[in-house]
């Protein structure tokens, strides 16, 4: 009998998908008429660092965007857990309120707020997330900045500020799409730390990255998306020891 990788994948998941953190069961989405997440199935447990890898146009932010349940693509079958709320009958800001905080690869500072203006603003249900003094003893850099307008910070400075409007949602599970992208080393470090010190106080994230080393120095466990499908899961340090993995999906 041959198991396809897709079955080699399932094979580890919890047979009980509202007793798992986080979990996405055989989703598929789409972007109009076009197939894009085509099954893809995950379970995520909490306090974990996930990175979510393969080739561009893989179906990586695609797949971020379908758990952050955004209009497009759209999840037209299967299911998405966290907590044991199903996330795949909500809507975004639903999503949202859940604890799912998605932080586009764009950033998306708002254009004529200063840093603190893009906090407040993201305090949108009281009572949840971190207040300012916690994330300005967090990201010391956004504490000195605090008035200065949000998108003329440098790009590691938009990066922090993007995942500290994340923080001051609630935020449960923390979906980060390429947050290294044309960041120096030294920032890349600074950010990884900030996610590790997030982690210790039990959020959970998945991360996008093309810099995969960068992102398996950090993560727990890993997953490679191969045209929308899960192909492989395993640990970082699996995914790092295996040459042909690295050279066939993630170009290293
Ligand atoms: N808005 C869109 N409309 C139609 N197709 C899209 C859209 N966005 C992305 N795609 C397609 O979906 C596939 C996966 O894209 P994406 O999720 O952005 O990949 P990755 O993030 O892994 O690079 C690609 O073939 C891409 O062309
Ligand atoms: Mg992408």
């Amino acid at each position: 009998m041959t198991t396809t990788k897709r079955e080699a994948v399932s094979a580890i998941l919890d047979p009980d998908p509202t007793k798992v953190f986080f979990a996405m069961r055989n989703a598929h989405s789409y972007y109009g008429e076009s197939y894009i997440v085509q099954g893809v199935s995950l379970d995520v447990r909490q306090g974990e660092i996930v990175a979510l890898l393969g080739r561009n146009g893989a179906g990586k932010t695609s797949t971020l965007r379908t758990i952050a349940r955004l209009d497009n693509p759209e999840l037209k079958q299967g299911e998405i857990w966290l907590e044991g709320k199903p996330i795949h009958t909500m809507a975004a800001w639903q999503a949202s309120r859940a604890g799912i905080q998605l932080v586009p690869e764009d950033r998306r500072i708002i254009p004529g707020l200063s840093v603190e203006e893009n906090l407040i603003l993201a305090q949108v249900a009281p009572d949840q997330g971190w207040s300012l003094e916690e994330i300005y003893e967090h990201f010391p850099r956004l504490a000195e900045r605090r008035k200065q307008e949000g998108v003329t910070l440098s790009g590691g400075e938009q990066q922090m500020l993007a995942v500290a409007r994340a923080l001051a949602r609630n935020v449960k599970l923390l979906l980060l799409d390429e947050p290294y992208e044309g960041l120096a080393p030294v920032i890349v470090r600074e950010i990884e730390k900030i996610v590790q010190d997030i982690r210790a106080r039990g959020i959970t994230t998945i991360i996008v990255e093309q810099n995969a080393v960068a992102a398996l120095r950090m993560s727990d466990r890993a997953v490679i998306l191969d045209t929308g499908e899960l192909v492989w899961a395993g640990s970082a340090q699996e995914l790092l020891d295996n040459e042909r993995l690295r050279k066939e999906y993630l170009a290293l």
